[in-house]
C-alpha cells in the first residue's frame, strides 16, 4: 500500500486526508504540531473507514519518525488567510513553518514527491526546494489544480450544464497574476470563445482570480477547504497510480516555455517520480506576457521569502 503523509491536520489537511481515504489511494499519516488534532482526527476518519469500506490505515502523530518511507508527503502546515490578509502577509509566518517542516520531513522519505500547499503557494514551494534540497522534479505546488476547478465550476454554473460537459484550465500564479486559459477551455469539445459572451468569460475569469477571497470572506474565520483537498487528491492519485496525468502544477523551470529560475503553474505531466514535462500548449502572445508576468511577480516574491531564510 502506497504511504502518503500528510503535514498539517488542519481543514485543508484533514479533508485532504478524507477524500484521499475514500479514493483508498493509500495509507495516511497526519501529522501536526498539535498531536491531538492529529490523533483525533485520524481516529475519527479511521471510525468512518467501515462505513465507506475503505481499507487504507490513517495515523496521528507529531513525530516524524512515523512518516518514514513515504511516497508522498503533503505540505499544508502554516497559518490559514484571515479575512483582509493577502497570502503575501503569510509570508513570514509560513516561511518558518514549511523551511522547518520540509528539513523534518524529507530526509526520512528521501524518494517521496512533495505537494506543497501553505501559501503564499508559489514561495512555499521555493522554501522548500531551497530548505530540502530535495531534486526539483518532486517539488509540486498544488494551485492550478484548485484554481482550474473553481474556473470549470463556475463555467458549468453559468451555462447550466454538468461539470463534466466541461475541460478548462488555470495557469500562472495562485493570486492576481493567475492565468485562466478560455482559449484552451472546452465545454462539450466546443471552444468556451464559441458558447460564451466575453462579458461573460471576463466575469468568471475576475471569480476564480478571486475564489480564495470568497470564501473567505463568507466564512470570516479560515479559509476554503473542500476543493483544496480534493484539488490534492487529484494530484496525489496521479502521483501514486503514475498515471501521467496533464494537470497544472506550480514547477521550479529552468528554461521550460523560455522561462527560468521561478516556481510558476504550468500544465505537466504526473506520475511516480513526481513532474515529468511541461506541456506546451502553444501559448499565444497574449498568454505568454500574461505567463511571464506571473513569473516577474513570484519572482519578488521569492527574494522576499530567500531574505527570510
Ligand atoms: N508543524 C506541523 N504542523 C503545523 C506547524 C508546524 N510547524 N505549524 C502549524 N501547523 C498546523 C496547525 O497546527 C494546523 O493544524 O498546520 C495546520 C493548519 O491548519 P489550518 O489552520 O486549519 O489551516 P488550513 O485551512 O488547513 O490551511 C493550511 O493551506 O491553503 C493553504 O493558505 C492555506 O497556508 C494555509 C494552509
Amino acid at each position: 500500500m502506497p504511504k502518503i503523509t500528510i503535514i498539517g491536520a488542519g481543514f485543508v489537511g484533514s479533508t485532504a486526508a478524507h477524500w484521499i481515504a475514500a479514493k483508498s489511494l493509500g495509507d495516511i499519516v497526519l501529522l501536526d504540531i498539535v498531536e491531538g488534532a492529529a490523533i483525533g482526527k485520524a481516529l475519527d476518519l479511521s471510525e468512518a473507514l467501515p462505513i465507506i469500506r475503505s481499507t487504507v490505515t490513517v495515523r496521528g502523530t507529531k513525530d516524524y519518525k512515523e512518516t518514514k518511507g513515504s511516497d508522498v508527503i503533503v505540505i499544508t502546515a502554516g497559518i490559514a488567510r484571515k479575512p483582509g490578509m493577502t497570502r503575501d502577509d503569510l509570508l513570514k509566518i509560513n516561511t518558518k513553518i514549511v523551511a522547518d517542516v520540509a528539513q523534518q520531513a524529507i530526509p526520512h522519505s528521501p524518494a517521496a514527491v512533495v505537494i506543497v500547499v501553505s501559501n503564499p503557494l508559489d514561495a512555499m514551494c521555493y522554501v522548500t526546494l531551497k530548505s530540502s534540497h530535495h531534486p526539483r522534479k518532486k517539488v509540486i505546488g498544488m494551485a492550478g489544480t484548485l484554481d482550474t476547478a473553481r474556473f470549470h465550476y463556475f463555467i458549468a454554473e453559468k451555462l447550466n450544464v454538468p461539470v463534466t460537459d466541461v475541460d478548462a484550465i488555470v495557469i500562472g500564479t495562485h493570486g492576481d497574476t493567475m492565468v485562466p486559459l478560455p482559449r484552451h477551455t472546452k465545454v462539450k469539445g466546443r471552444p468556451l470563445l464559441e458558447v460564451m459572451k466575453k462579458e461573460d468569460i471576463d466575469e468568471i475569469i475576475k471569480r476564480t482570480i478571486n475564489g480564495g477571497a470568497e470564501i473567505v470572506n463568507h466564512l470570516q474565520i479560515g479559509s476554503a477547504y473542500f476543493a483544496p483537498g480534493a484539488a490534492i487528491m487529484q494530484m496525489v492519485d496521479a502521483i501514486i497510480n503514475d498515471t501521467k496525468k496533464v494537470l497544472p502544477c506550480s514547477v521550479w523551470l529552468e528554461g521550460e516555455l523560455g522561462i527560468k529560475e521561478v516556481f510558476l503553474g504550468v500544465p505537466v505531466s504526473l506520475g511516480c517520480d513526481g513532474w515529468e514535462e511541461v506541456v506546451d500548449l502553444r501559448f499565444n502572445k497574449e498568454e505568454m506576457a500574461a505567463l511571464e508576468k506571473a513569473a516577474a511577480q513570484v519572482k519578488e516574491t521569492i527574494q522576499s521569502a530567500e531574505s527570510l531564510l
